[in-house]
């Protein structure tokens, strides 16, 4: 059962597509308590026994309890344990324990979910105005509240079919020479491969929408001969658009009044790649609309695939931030120019036997003066997406001026929305290939995401499991992160590992940073090995798409928490390093280096399934129960649930060329399986 509760006067954020009348709140919540005076707060006292999900793209466990995490779209590629804002803003929880109850926030600024940070039985969630829609949802388990949740929010983004093949990505390729260097590497070594990803150096100036023509002479030709190789470019697009004379988009943008307005009526600058740029108010929906259009330009040259990024929006700095810096290195500079005259007067005047006064003044002014670079560096370093310069900045959301801090987290949702309501315009019956890196829950209906600069650490392989149930509750179901990892240098064997993971996340990447390591899959010793487990995934898509079919077209979850599946066996619940996929297997990926394998909790009996590299399977059935089992830095894990089997096709070059009639069970014998049908 679903209720809404209306507090004061909502923003409508169009999370949520499904009509129930909201109700004013009388005081009585299924559980907990809430006080919405001027503020919002929300507040229930844990039970030892709750467990706490939700919360999308969040730091930390599938259980969120024990930190404090805070819905603010970030661009912050640090995302170590201590951080609570990563890119997203996904309010819902379910508070799963005595009771099952789900709840969403439906609140467009900061809010704060402190479970159990500041007291460790409270649970309270908190935002500055009490403007919003909250959404109780009770049901038979957590699984069931995820469900319902899900069908009020609508349907899940379905890519196209080519969009669960294996991409490659890098920041830094710049040239045709380059994409053709990448897809030699994979192609000439036999590993599979369907997506080459193009960074901001494909545009000329990381102008939007354009192509940089001395990098791509012709680049329609070149999208063509990429597409006859099965590889598709997919070009990233990012919300700043550069400020430039004689750019059309720039030109039209300001005469529309397209572009977002500070208070006197100005359109507001930020800087980011391009230098100077205007954000697109995409919460108007003429300014969506034309933004949106201009994806075409692209796709008339045969592209079918975008990733939106810096739409938070991230800020490098803004004219007024700049502004602020100047002032304060002019005060900077005058009192050192005092300074430095004080104390030529006070040499002067010791020479001549002065007094101590003059020398005490000179001493203080030149403190004063010393202690500034460092408040100059500090003030600089807080340009960067400051909370001020979000409040520099309005939208025009039907003809209301709307503060932009206001309304912070809808801005990459309503970027991608751009480009998902044009496409149903531009090519209504075919799925173009989206995701986001910014988003609020709504977005899920027009793109998927990929979780941001993680870095090329072991605890992040976990993290990223640990975030793809969380994401599939609130929606997103074409998700995956930066495999091999984004920022810092990695390794061959952290590589291999993630790729391993990676082989069942819907969306699989390779992606990593300009100036860190080179890590395509041909770029290491006994490239076998990378051929091997890419050749994994593909064996594996005919299982993987039918399950994601199913998940997206029935509102369920491709990955589950064991919890959601085995709700009444604590240790199922307690795990937070396995996951369930679809409704056959169970995964448990190696994260710890130099492990040759790792313990996992068996809820039930299961068959224990390693793809070797010699292309052979081993299968072993294993009691329900904790084991040992060894994997390789070469092999691919997985587990069949009993009684059940999953289709597995011959390995293929791409997507396209997987023959279907090569289809075998793998399993328990005389299982059957149910392939999801178009
Ligand atoms: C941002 C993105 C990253 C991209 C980079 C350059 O950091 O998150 O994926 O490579 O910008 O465009």
């Amino acid at each position: 059962m679903v209720k809404k509760y209306v507090f004061g006067e909502p923003f409508e954020t169009d999370a949520v597509v499904a009509e129930i009348a909201g109700e004013q709140f009388g005081g009585n919540l299924v559980c907990g308590e809430i006080a919405a005076d001027k503020e919002f707060c929300f507040r229930y006292t844990m039970k030892d026994a709750d467990v706490i999900y939700g919360l999308g793209e969040a730091n930390r466990g599938i259980n969120k309890r024990g930190y404090i995490y805070v819905s603010n779209c970030s661009d912050d590629p640090d995302h170590s344990e201590d951080k609570v804002s990563l890119y997203g803003a996904h309010n819902f929880i379910i508070i799963s324990g005595a009771q099952q109850v789900g709840l969403f926030f439906d609140y467009p600024s900061e809010i704060t979910f402190d479970i159990g940070y500041t007291r460790q039985d409270l649970l309270e969630v908190r935002c500055k105005r009490a403007d919003l829609y909250v959404y109780v949802i009770t049901g038979e388990s957590a699984y069931d509240v995820a469900k319902q949740f899900r069908k009020i929010i609508g349907k899940s983004y379905i890519p196209p079919k080519y969009a669960f093949g294996f991409g490659q990505s890098r920041w830094g390729y710049k040239t045709e020479k380059d994409i053709e260097t990448v897809v030699e590497g994979y192609r000439g070594n036999q590993i599979p491969l369907d997506m080459v990803y193009m960074d901001i150096d494909y545009m000329q100036d990381f102008k939007d929408f354009t192509i940089n023509p001395e990098r791509f002479p012709n680049f329609p030709d070149f999208v063509k001969k990429m597409q006859q190789e099965q590889i598709h470019l997919i070009p990233i697009i990012d919300a700043g658009v550069k400020m430039e004379k004689g750019y059309d988009i720039y030109e039209e943008g300001v005469e529309k009044g397209y572009f977002c307005k500070r208070e006197d009526g100005s359109d507001f600058a930020a800087a980011v790649w391009p230098g100077w740029t205007h954000f697109p108010d995409v919460l108007n929906p003429k300014a969506r609309e034309w933004f949106g259009s201009k994806y075409q330009i692209l796709m008339d040259q045969g592209i079918d695939g975008f990733w939106n990024d810096m739409n938070e929006p991230a800020i490098f700095y803004s004219k007024e931030g700049v502004e602020g810096v100047n002032q304060a290195v002019l005060v900077y500079a005058e009192e050192l120019t005092k300074a430095q005259e004080a104390k030529g007067a006070d040499n002067k005047e010791h020479s001549d036997c002065g007094n101590n006064t003059a020398s005490e003044e000179s001493e203080d002014i030149l403190n004063k003066a010393n202690a500034l670079p460092a408040e100059v560096r500090s003030r600089l370093e807080k340009l960067q997406n400051s909370p001020e310069d979000y409040k520099r900045f309005y939208h025009n959301v039907n003809g209301k001026m709307v503060r932009h801090d206001l309304v912070h987290n809808l801005y990459g949702f309503n970027m991608t929305r751009a480009a998902g309501e044009a496409f149903e315009k531009i090519a209504p019956n075919k799925r173009i290939l989206l995701f986001s890196r910014s988003s609020y829950i709504g977005m899920h209906r027009y793109g998927g995401i990929w979780t941001g600069d993680n870095k090329s650490w072991w605890s992040h392989i976990l993290l990223n499991l640990k975030m793809m149930p969380s994401l599939n509750m609130c929606g997103f179901l074409y998700t995956g992160a930066d495999l091999g990892g984004f920022g810092v240098h990695t390794t061959r064997d952290l590589v291999l590992r993630w790729l391993a993971l990676g082989v069942f996340t819907p969306l699989m990447r390779n992606h990593a940073a300009l100036g860190t390591r080179e890590q395509e899959c041909y770029q290491f010793e006994k490239i076998e090995d990378f051929r091997h487990v890419i050749r994994v995934r593909y064996r594996l898509i005919p299982y993987l798409y039918s399950e994601f079919m199913k998940a997206a077209e029935n509102d369920d979850l491709y990955f589950k928490p064991l919890g959601f599946v085995y709700p009444l066996d604590k240790m199922a619940v307690q795990t937070e390093d396995q996951l369930m996929l679809g409704n056959e297997i169970m995964i448990a990926p190696v994260y710890v280096q130099n492990a040759g394998g790792r313990y996992v909790y068996l809820p039930e009996e299961m068959k224990f399934i390693k793809f070797m590299p010699d292309g052979s399977i081993y299968e072993e059935v294993l009691p329900q129960g904790h084991h040992y089992i060894e994997v390789a830095l070469n092999e691919v894990p997985m587990f069949i649930r009993k009684g059940k089997c999953v289709p597995i096709a011959e390995a293929a070059q791409s997507v396209a060329e997987i023959d279907e009639t090569t289809i075998q069970m793998l399993g328990y014998e005389g299982a059957e399986y149910q392939m999801f049908a178009e």
